[in-house]
C-alpha cells in the first residue's frame, strides 16, 4: 500500500504517528489540512512529505473558487506558500510545489477546469516517479552491499519515508530481492523513534533479518567489527555533498570513519539543493520539548526541564563515501558528480513528461 495518495477528491495517507500500535488511514481536505499533516507528522520522510505537498498543490486547485486561468494562479502560489512553511529542512517539499506550479503557469491551457486536472496528473506522476526511482536507487545501492553484510540504518527511510519502497531501506529491499543474506542493525532514533517505531515494523513485515538497538550502541557495534556498511537518507543535501538528515546521523558517520566502515547516503536527486553551497546553510528544524520530555506521552524528564531539540543534523562529505541517487552512485568530488546527477534526474523528468503529453495527444486524435 502506498504511503499517501489521492482518493475521491481527498488526500489519504497512513498516520505515522499512531504506528506501530494501530494502522489508521488520515484524510485531509484542504490545504491547510495537508499543511497539517505535514507538520505534525502524520507523514514525514522528505520524499513522502515531497508527495504529500504536490497532492496539496491538486487539493488547493480543486478547492479554489477561481473561474480564470490568472485566479487560479493566485491561489495556487498561496497554497505553496502555506505548505513549504510546514517543515524547513526537507527540500522536497518546495521541490514539489515548485513543480506543480510550474506547471500552472507555463501550460497553456485557459480552461480552469483543464489546468485542475492538469495539476492532478501532474501530482500522480510525481507520486509514480517516486516509487520507480526508489526501485532504480535501491538496486544501484545494492551493488555496494556484500553478501552477508551487517548494515546500520539511521531513522526510517522506508516505504512509509516515500510513497513506496524508500531509499535507504529500499537498498536493503533490493538486497533482499537478489537474495543476499544480509543483517541490518535498527538505531531507535531518538527523540521520536523512527527506527523502533516505523524501520524495525517495515522491516519486520518484510522479513528482513535486523536488531533494534538503542542509539548509544552503534559506537560499540562499529568498534567490535560488527557493522559493514551504514546507510541513511537525507532531506537535503548541499552542492558540496554535505548531507542533512535526521539528528544521530553525523555521529553515526564520524564514528564508521573512525572504524573504516563505509557511509553511504540514499538520496533522490529532488533531494539535492545545488542552490546551496554547503550544509552551513541549510535551515535545522526545531521541535517541541515534548519530543524529549516524554516517550508516548509518558513523562521521562521533568514536564518543564530546559529542552533544545534540533530535529536534523549535518554530516560534512567528507564523512560520506558515497552518495546513491537513482542517477548511480556520486562519488567525491561531489561539487561535479552530484551536478552531472541532478542533471540527469531533470531531464529524465521532462522526457517523461513530454511521453506523457504525447500519449494523451495521441489519444485525443483517435477519439475524434
Ligand atoms: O523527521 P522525519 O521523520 O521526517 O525525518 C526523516 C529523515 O530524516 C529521513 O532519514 C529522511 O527524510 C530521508 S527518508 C527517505
Amino acid at each position: 500500500m502506498r504511503t499517501v495518495y489521492w482518493q475521491d477528491g481527498q488526500v489519504k495517507m497512513i498516520d505515522q504517528r499512531l504506528l506501530p500500535g494501530e494502522e489508521v488511514i488520515a484524510e485531509f481536505s484542504t490545504v491547510a489540512e495537508v499543511a497539517r499533516s505535514i507538520k505534525e507528522m502524520y507523514v514525514r520522510g522528505a520524499p513522502a512529505i515531497g508527495a504529500t505537498a504536490a497532492y496539496g498543490m491538486a487539493l488547493a486547485a480543486q478547492n479554489s473558487p477561481a473561474t480564470d486561468r490568472d485566479s487560479l494562479l493566485h491561489d495556487l502560489r498561496q497554497a505553496k506558500e502555506t505548505l513549504d512553511a510546514a517543515r524547513p529542512t526537507a527540500v522536497n517539499l518546495s521541490w514539489a510545489t515548485r513543480r506543480l506550479l510550474n506547471l500552472a503557469e507555463h501550460t497553456v491551457l485557459d480552461n480552469v477546469d483543464d489546468l485542475r486536472s492538469a495539476l492532478l496528473a501532474e501530482a500522480e506522476a510525481l507520486a509514480d516517479e517516486d516509487v520507480e526511482i526508489n526501485r532504480r536507487m535501491g538496486f544501484n545501492g545494492a551493488a555496494v552491499v556484500p553478501d552477508g553484510a551487517n548494515l546500520l540504518h539511521h531513522c526510517n527511510t522506508g516505504s512509509l519515508a516515500t510513497v513506496d519502497f524508500g531509499t535507504a531501506l529500499g537498498v536493503i529491499y533490493a538486497c533482499q530481492e537478489q537474495g543476499k543474506q544480509i543483517h541490518v542493525w535498527v538505531d531507535e532514533t531518538r527523540p521520536r523513534l523512527q527506527g523502533g517505531r516505523l524501520t524495525a515494523w517495515e522491516l519486520m513485515r518484510a522479513e528482513v533479518p535486523m536488531h533494534l538497538i538503542a542509539d548509544n550502541a552503534a559506537g560499540h557495534l562499529m568498534r567490535t567489527g560488527q557493522v559493514d556498511v551504514v546507510v541513511f537518507g537525507a532531506d537535503r543535501v548541499a552542492a558540496n555533498g554535505d548531507v542533512a538528515n535526521k539528528i544521530g546521523t553525523y555521529k553515526v558517520a564520524v564514528v564508521a570513519r573512525e572504524n573504516g566502515i563505509p557511509v553511504y547516503c540514499v538520496a533522490p536527486t529532488s533531494t539535492v539543493d545545488l542552490s546551496l553551497p554547503d550544509g552551513d546553510q541549510i535551515p535545522i528544524e526545531e521541535r517541541g520539548p515534548e519530543e524529549v520530555v516524554e516517550v508516548g506521552a509518558r513523562p521521562i524528564a521533568p514536564a518543564d526541564a530546559p529542552v533544545y531539540n534540533p530535529a536534523f543534523d549535518i554530516t560534512p562529505h567528507r564523512y560520506v563515501t558515497g552518495i546513491v541517487t537513482e542517477e548511480g552512485i556520486c562519488y567525491p568530488p561531489f561539487r561535479q558528480s552530484l551536478r552531472a546527477a541532478v542533471e540527469r534526474g531533470r531531464a529524465a523528468v521532462d522526457l517523461k513528461r513530454a511521453a506523457r503529453r504525447l500519449t494523451a495527444a495521441s489519444q485525443k486524435v483517435e477519439y475524434c
